[in-house]
This record gives C-alpha cells, structure tokens and sequence, in this order.
C-alpha cells in the first residue's frame, strides 16, 4: 500500500465543488493523483481556469433526473466512481419560532435529501465494484446543536445517521465501500461571511487552538478519508474544529 496519501489513479465526484470548502477539497484531488475529479455545483463559473484534470459538471442536488443522467456519464466516460464527497450545503438560520416552512424545505431538501440522492444513485456502482470511498459533509452542530440553527442541524445530523447507516449497509458481502462523516467547525468561507463578526468572535474564544478552521483543514481530513491511509476505517465523525466547545 502507498504510504504518502493521494488519491492516485481514482474518479472523485465532488458536490458543491466550485467555492469554499469543496472548492478546496477539488483542488487537494486534482494535485493529489486523482484521474479526474467532477466538480458538481449549481454554478460552475468559478471554475474556469482550474486544473486539467477536473471536470466542472452544473449539477443540483436536488434534480434527482440529472443526477442520475451525470451518474451514468461518468460511468461511462470513467468506469467507476471511486470517491464521492457530499459537501454541497446551504443555511438560512434563525430561531426556531423565526423558521419558515419554506426555509426548512430548502434546507433540508439540499443539506439532507441532496446527500440522500447522490449516494443512491452512486452508491450501488461502488458496491458493485467491490471499493469506494464516501465522505459525507456534516457539522459539529449536527453533533451539539446551536442556537439558530434548528433546521440546519436536523439535517447535519440526519446525516450522521445516514453515514451510519450506509457504512454497514454499503459493506455486506464483504465490499470495501467506506462510509465516514468530517464534522467541521466554524471555518473561513463564503458560508461563514453571513454569521455577525460577534458570534464568529465567540466561536473563536470557545476554540482550544484559538482560530477559525480554513477550508485546507478540511480538505486535509477529506484526502486522508478519500485515500487508502483510512483503509480500515468506516462509519466514524470525524470534528475538525480545533477543539471548538459549543
Ligand atoms: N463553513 C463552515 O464553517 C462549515 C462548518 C461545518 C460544515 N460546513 C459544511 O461544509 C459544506 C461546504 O460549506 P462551505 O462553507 O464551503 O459553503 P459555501 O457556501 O462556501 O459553498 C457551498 C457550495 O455548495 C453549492 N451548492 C449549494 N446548493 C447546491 C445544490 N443544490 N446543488 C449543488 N451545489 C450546491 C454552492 O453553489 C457553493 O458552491 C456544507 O455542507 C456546509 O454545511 C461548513
């Protein structure tokens, strides 16, 4: 087995590919050895310029028609998809009393139904081949909770559940298929400019290592899930959050 971690020679699919932390973790691939990874976002044209090996792909996580379109384009284009990384996320945050019917929709229907799509639809390929790596974007607070955030961390948990689950279900008859969730903390990117300076401060203050996460952090964990280096490892939450106590 390679001892450096790398993703050498393996098709990644990467949802919300085109900023922040997805952004990254195409990036981290594309250097690492990947074969080509598919960069999936609603809007592509950050991607412009990017390296030759990534293939940016307008994909809604919500179009379950689509996804099944791009799923078997891949397929074949590359026989196989080796790594899926479910990154692609929304918030609309607000108390609870202050939640409408349609912000929970949208959120739920992205954050939780959209990782529930993808992986049905790339999930079976994976345990046909008999390998396979899923990294499932979820959040400290889908872990702890945190005030404003009911709809958003439902379906960060609900996506620990769903991580579980498939780690188990995705592994019977003795298929190599990996199921594992990254718990991020509070990390600089687009998602984050929204939250007040005032409580991005406090978030701070409660971390052990004194700082926001940046989204190299993240697509650090990523890689070492996506590589063999994690061969033996399914089904965990992984917090990269600089030991943030909420
Ligand atoms: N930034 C943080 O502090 C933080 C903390 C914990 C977890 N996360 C999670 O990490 C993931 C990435 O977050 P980020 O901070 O990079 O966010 P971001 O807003 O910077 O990027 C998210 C990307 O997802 C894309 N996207 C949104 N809806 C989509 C859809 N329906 N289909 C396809 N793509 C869609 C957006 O276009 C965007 O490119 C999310 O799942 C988020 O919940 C972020």
């Amino acid at each position: 087995m390679e001892r450096i971690m790398n993703v050498n020679g393996k098709v990644c699919v990467v949802t919300g590919g085109a900023r922040g932390i997805g952004r990254e973790i195409v990036d981290r691939f594309a250097a690492g050895g990947a074969k080509k990874v598919y960069a999936c976002d609603v809007n592509i044209e950050a991607l412009e310029g990017c390296a030759e090996n990534v293939a940016p792909y307008v994909l809604n996580v919500t179009d379950v028609a689509a996804i099944a379109k791009f799923t078997d384009d891949v397929l074949a284009a590359d026989g196989a998809i080796d790594v899926l990384v479910n990154n692609a996320g929304i918030t609309r945050d607000g108390l609870l009393q202050n939640t409408s019917d349609e912000e929970w929709n949208l959120v739920v229907g992205i954050n939780l139904k959209g990782v529930f799509n993808v992986t049905r639809a790339i999930a079976p390929g994976m345990v046909n081949a008999g390998s396979g790596s899923i990294i499932n974007m979820a959040s400290v607070v889908g872990v702890d909770g945190n005030i404003g955030q009911t709809n958003y961390s439902a379906t960060k948990a609900g996506v620990i559940g769903m991580t579980k689950t498939w780690s188990k279900e995705f592994a019977r008859k003795g298929a190599q298929v990996r199921v594992n969730a990254l718990a991020p903390g509070f990390i600089a990117t687009p998602m984050t400019e929204k939250v007040p300076q005032k409580v991005l401060d406090i978030m701070v203050g409660n971390t052990v290592l004194g700082r926001m996460g940046t989204p190299e952090d993240i697509a650090n964990a990523a890689m070492f899930f996506a590589s063999d280096m994690s061969s033996f490892i399914t089904g965990q939450v992984l917090k990269v959050d600089g030991g943030l106590k909420l």
